[in-house]
């Protein structure tokens, strides 16, 4: 009888125990980065391990521990205090003092930080934290234990001033985070929660590599805040959050594993980078080991019925094919924005040494202005009449395209739109743009800096064009919408809109060219814009014209593991699975007949696989065969690596040439 009471009490007792999960209370005092920290994710993160977390952080932008302190001693109502309760419901109370929320709730953790530039400098801690810390013991309950957010070091690109406190070195800023949390968690007794050490380790990994911050400073909305909040929850809950399946959302399910590990270690290691060894699985450049795969045909409908004529092939196939690139790859991207326009912004009929007229003109989206494209238009000067022109985005800006000194500077009043930016000297990549020759050879060139349509690197679509189409209430692409490249690809669309108004430039024979992702950008502008009358791919590689089966060099997975940025989300579920990909590149080459074709490799640019450029351009000759038209694909490959040159622009000159001032675009 006594056995079966306390197997009784015990059930009972363990019914109770699941009705009423644990709850953990967490108040950080902090500022943007703390926001970063604990008001997404680390709420769920608990509720997907069983565990009630209610989170506070009181908010002031860029506060430091003197400011709190100074807020603590005034009881000033300056902070945002946003509270996401038991429930996961958000709040925010503006005008709260640091009285109210440490009283707000029995909390079981109170945080502090430094502001970020001065997270490494311990000197600065005191006399504030330790009269923080006496404040707030007067008012949290016995059971609250005090800890010490470290923050994380800054990207090594950014510029802002207090960069140099560290001599502009991520490594040199870590290491005095690392050592100044050390110091003050062993004076003052305080928990740490290592966020600087997690997202060292994160930077270690391919995930990390191209910057998991939206801004050099702050992290992106995806991986990087779900990097941090990881750590929040090992160090707090003391459970381990590997193998936590809380599914963020947007989120690449490659990420989530690599942000836990790096998270876990730095509990473990909480001052010094482990590396977790998460980099890109090696690379194939065996020829014997590619696997045995079957294209798709393009000339096949999705049912399974061939197309039999060019008419189908026009009508339904084609966009068929381009809507399942489309959903699956690059993302759909808005048409042409009901308020787009242009302004002169420059002009100078004698540039270039007397050689070209050169226009810089605004492209603007909407009212605001803010966001706009400069593109740089030169045409020959001795010119009869409006010239054909090539058109492709640059990497380094208008600027690194030439040593012409007429051409604008990107200038720090301008970093700002870019959230950051590396200072290119001009004419830095004036080899790859030969402008002399082009003009010469009667083209015009058009070009503008990617940084202008949306700045190439995970920042969770914070920069860029993407925001000015969301609807009300998104924050992130949808899974079938836009990434990087697309927009690209509808900023190149955007110029065009412009270039077909340029008096100087015939707007029905504009050629759109790019080299590697900027190739890839240019492959899918000819693609989904059928007004580019010729379209030129050099050296694009992997998710531009290499065959995706071959997973020769660069693969799906690891085109989506570096720039998880450049395609859909849908792209995602291709990573090892090329074969379950509805389309293969040959197809997207396709799309561009029967317009006027290049596609160019180099021998040792292996990492774009040259032999699977070669295929898709054979491949996609037998459309444009199909469609009674020969001689319009050329391929061609250049001795040496990866890079476009001189060389290249002359096999692209001839060919426009022959083709592109023969063959106009019916609009
Ligand atoms: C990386 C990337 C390629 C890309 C290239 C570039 O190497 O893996 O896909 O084409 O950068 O743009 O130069």
């Amino acid at each position: 009888m006594k056995r079966l009471s306390t197997i009784v009490i015990l059930l009972c007792s363990a019914l109770i125990a699941g009705a009423q999960p644990d709850t953990l209370r967490v108040l950080a005092v902090g500022n943007s980065f703390s926001r970063d920290a604990v008001e997404q994710n680390l709420h769920e993160l608990g509720a997907a391990d069983g565990l009630v977390i209610i989170v506070g952080n009181m908010y002031i932008p860029g506060c430091s521990l003197e400011r709190h302190y100074s807020n603590a001693v005034d009881n000033v109502p300056d902070y945002e205090y946003c509270k996401i309760s038991a429930d996961g419901r958000r709040t925010v109370r503006p005008r709260t003092e640091l009285a109210y929320a440490l009283a707000d709730e029995p909390w079981d953790f109170v945080t502090f930080q430094q502001v970020s530039h001065d997270s490494g400098r311990y000197e600065t801690f005191v006399p504030y934290l330790p009269y923080l810390l006496d404040f707030a013991r007067k008012i949290v309950p016995e059971k609250t234990k005090f800890c010490w957010h470290q923050t994380w070091a800054y990207d090594s690109d950014i510029v802002r001033d207090t960069f140099v406190i560290y001599d502009r070195d991520q490594t040199k800023m870590y290491n005095d985070i690392a050592e100044a949390s050390r110091k003050v968690c062993d004076r003052y007794g305080l928990k740490l929660i290592p966020a600087g050490t997690a997202i060292q380790n994160l930077r270690k990994t391919v995930f990390g590599r191209n910057s998991i911050t939206r801004d050099g400073y702050h992290m992106n909305n995806t991986l990087g805040r779900y990097a941090v909040a990881c750590t929040w929850y090992e160090a707090l809950a003391g459970r381990s959050v590997e193998g936590n399946d809380y599914a963020v959302p947007f989120m690449y399910d490659a990420q989530i594993p690599a942000a836990q590990k790096c998270a876990h270690l730095a509990v473990v290691r909480p001052f010094e980078v482990t590396n977790p060894g998460m980099d890109n699985p090696p690379a194939n450049y065996d020829v014997a080991k590619i696997p045995s795969y079957t294209l798709p045909d393009p000339l096949t409908f999705a049912n399974g019925k061939k197309v039999r004529n060019a008419r189908q092939w026009m009508k339904r196939r084609r966009s068929e094919l381009l809507s399942a690139f489309e959903t699956e790859m690059y993302g759909r991207a808005p048409g042409r924005p009901e308020k787009l326009h242009f302004r002169l912004l420059r002009e100078n009929k004698d540039a270039f040494g007397g050689l070209a007229v050169a226009k810089e003109v605004g492209i603007y989206f909407s009212d605001d202005e803010s966001q706009y494209i400069r593109l740089l238009v030169l045409t020959p000067r001795d010119a009869n009449g409006p010239v054909p022109a090539f058109l492709g985005v640059n990497f380094q800006g208008n600027h690194a395209i030439t040593t012409d000194e007429w051409v604008s500077m990107i200038g720090p009043d301008e970093y700002s739109r870019y959230g950051r930016y590396t200072e290119y000297p001009r004419g830095n990549n004036a080899r790859r743009w030969p402008i002399e020759l082009i003009l010469s050879r009667g083209y015009g060139v058009a070009t503008f800096y990617r940084g202008d349509i949306d700045p190439d690197w995970d920042d969770s679509f914070t920069n860029g064009v993407h925001k000015l189409f969301y609807k009300k209430g998104q924050s992130y692409p949808e899974p079938d919408e836009w990434g990087t490249i697309a927009a690209w690809a509808w900023g190149l669309s955007r110029a065009l809109d412009y270039l077909e108004n340029d008096p100087d430039v015939d707007g029905s024979k504009v050629a759109v060219i790019g080299h590697s992702r900027l190739g890839k950008a240019a492959l899918w502008a000819g693609a989904t814009d059928q007004r580019f009358a010729m379209v030129v791919s050099n050296c694009s590689g992997c998710g531009g014209a290499a065959i995706s089966r071959r997973a020769f060099g660069e693969t799906v997975r690891t085109i989506n593991n570096q720039f998880p940025h450049w395609f859909c989300g849908n792209f995602y579920k291709y990573s090892d699975n090329e074969a379950a990909l509805p389309f293969d590149q040959h197809e997207l080459l396709a799309l561009i007949a029967p317009r006027p074709l290049c596609v160019a490799s180099a021998t040792e640019d292996l990492w774009a696989d040259p032999e699977g450029q070669k295929i898709a351009a054979e491949e996609a000759v037998k459309v444009y065969r199909f469609l009674g038209y020969e001689g319009m694909v050329q391929y061609h490959t250049r001795e040496g690596g990866h890079d476009i040159v001189a060389y290249d622009w002359n096999y692209y000159l001839d060919f426009a040439d022959q083709k592109l001032s023969h063959f106009s675009v019916t609009k």
